[in-house]
């Protein structure tokens, strides 16, 4: 704005009464002016370029959210096509092994003239290989866009790069890294599992106002010990059905029973992992009922495996690895672990951890477990009724 204003006043003076004394001057000014001012035109055809391109990748992050629940282990993208400054298609991945959003977004779209001159927007590169569905980068080329423009680049060795090249390579013109970093954030467990090769780590363990996550076991005066109100557990079944595993340690599994499960959310149940390293859970307990695909790691070779509960053995001296780079190989994407106080503080040691989310209910125990002692200050803080949600991102993120 201010640039015009200069630049209008300059053109003015300059382009004006100086021309009849000073021809030469005015000569020099005016081809100056003239340059000052498609400088101008150019940089605001920039920054209105970028700011509608971020507009519109956001839209397409929004999108991409509808696919938490069924579209691991594949990332969670979303697609718009816009003409004229105006969104005339869009789509998002919905399900792994279904169509893509860009497909999905380009088959909503019946007169496919109409997609001359048009941009696609995708928060993830376009595929570039025969997967489950043919290759989306062979698709858009076959159409006459005039520009593709991409958040990020997909880490997978079958893709990365090749799917802008392809695009590129058909005579579309291709923009890159457009919010990057929100993009990885909205795929953390998508990119976690390809960059690390193992799943995206999220701790969980509920404690008291007064930092303990149990109760005095040896003492029969503290009998009630729930810690959360009856919201936050619904947030927690709800956090269930949106990774694909959960795990616990042995003595939780001793001491609470717990099911595992997401009863008080629609959507899929977790894979259910445990650590027995000598049987020590007892045949009764829920998470060997075989109501679900269930891991446990066991150094007992004996243990009896059925059609939906595995006994993987493993080296217990390096107990998380083995664990994690087996769930790995079974394309299990992120885990949430739910304690108890000895697996948490074992992933905390050895800095395997993406997030962190720490409730804390309003009682007191007084006495009892200590919750993990975690030096971090979290990132954000969500108060529902008279607790409290700490969430925290693992420095790197
Ligand atoms: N407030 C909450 O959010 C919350 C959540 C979960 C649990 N809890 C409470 O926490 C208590 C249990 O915590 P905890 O610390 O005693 O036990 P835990 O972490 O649940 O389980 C620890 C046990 O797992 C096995 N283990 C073997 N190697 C291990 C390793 N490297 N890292 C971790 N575990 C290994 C060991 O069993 P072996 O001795 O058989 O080898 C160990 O004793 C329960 O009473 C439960 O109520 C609270």
């Amino acid at each position: 704005m201010r640039h015009g204003v200069i630049f209008i006043v300059v053109f003015f003076i300059f382009s004006g009464a100086k021309i009849v004394l000073f021809p030469e001057m005015a000569k020099f000014f005016y081809y100056f002016s003239s340059l000052f001012a498609l400088r101008f035109q150019i940089k605001l055809y920039f920054c209105t370029t970028m700011m509608n391109d971020e507009k519109y990748m956001r839209r397409c992050f929004a999108l991409a959210e509808n696919g938490i629940y069924y579209a691991a282990p594949n990332p969670m993208v979303g697609c718009v096509i816009v003409k004229d400054d105006t969104i005339i298609s869009e789509g998002f991945h919905q399900c792994c092994g279904e169509n893509h959003a860009e497909r999905n977004a380009i088959l909503r779209i019946d007169d496919k003239t109409a997609l001359k001159g048009s941009t696609l927007y995708v928060n993830l590169e376009p595929c570039s290989h025969y997967g489950k569905t043919p290759p989306c980068a062979d698709l858009i080329s076959q159409y006459p866009f005039e520009r593709v423009v991409v958040c990020n680049l997909d880490p997978n060795p079958l893709v990365s790069g090749r799917g802008i090249e392809k695009i590129s390579k058909a005579g579309i013109k291709v923009t890159t890294g457009v919010l990057e970093k929100e993009g990885r954030l909205l795929n953390r467990r998508f990119f976690t599992f390809m960059e690390k090769r193992r799943p995206f780590v999220i701790l969980k363990w509920a404690q008291t106002r007064d930092g303990f996550m149990d109760i005095d076991r040896n003492d029969d005066s503290q009998k009630t010990y729930w810690i959360t109100n009856q919201k936050l557990k619904c947030e927690v079944h709800k956090w269930r059905t949106q990774e694909a595993a959960i795990m616990v340690g042995t003595q939780t599994v001793v001491n609470d029973d717990p099911q595992l499960t997401a009863r008080l959310w629609h959507g899929n149940n977790p894979v259910r992992v445990a650590i027995d390293r000598n049987g020590r859970i007892p045949s009764t307990a829920y998470i060997l009922d075989g109501s679900c695909p269930t891991i446990i790691y066991t150094e007992n070779s004996e243990m009896k495996c059925s059609e939906k509960l595995q006994y993987v053995v493993v080296n217990f001296d390096n107990l998380l690895d083995e664990i994690l780079t087996d769930l790995w190989n079974r394309k299990i994407q992120s885990i949430i672990v739910e304690g108890g106080l000895r697996l948490l503080n074992t992933f905390i040691e050895q800095q395997l951890w993406d997030e962190a989310r720490v409730l804390i209910g309003n009682k007191m125990f007084g006495k009892g477990l200590k919750a993990p002692s975690f030096p971090f200050v979290p990132n954000t803080v969500e108060q529902i009724d008279d607790d409290f949600i700490c969430l925290y991102n693992a420095p790197e993120l």
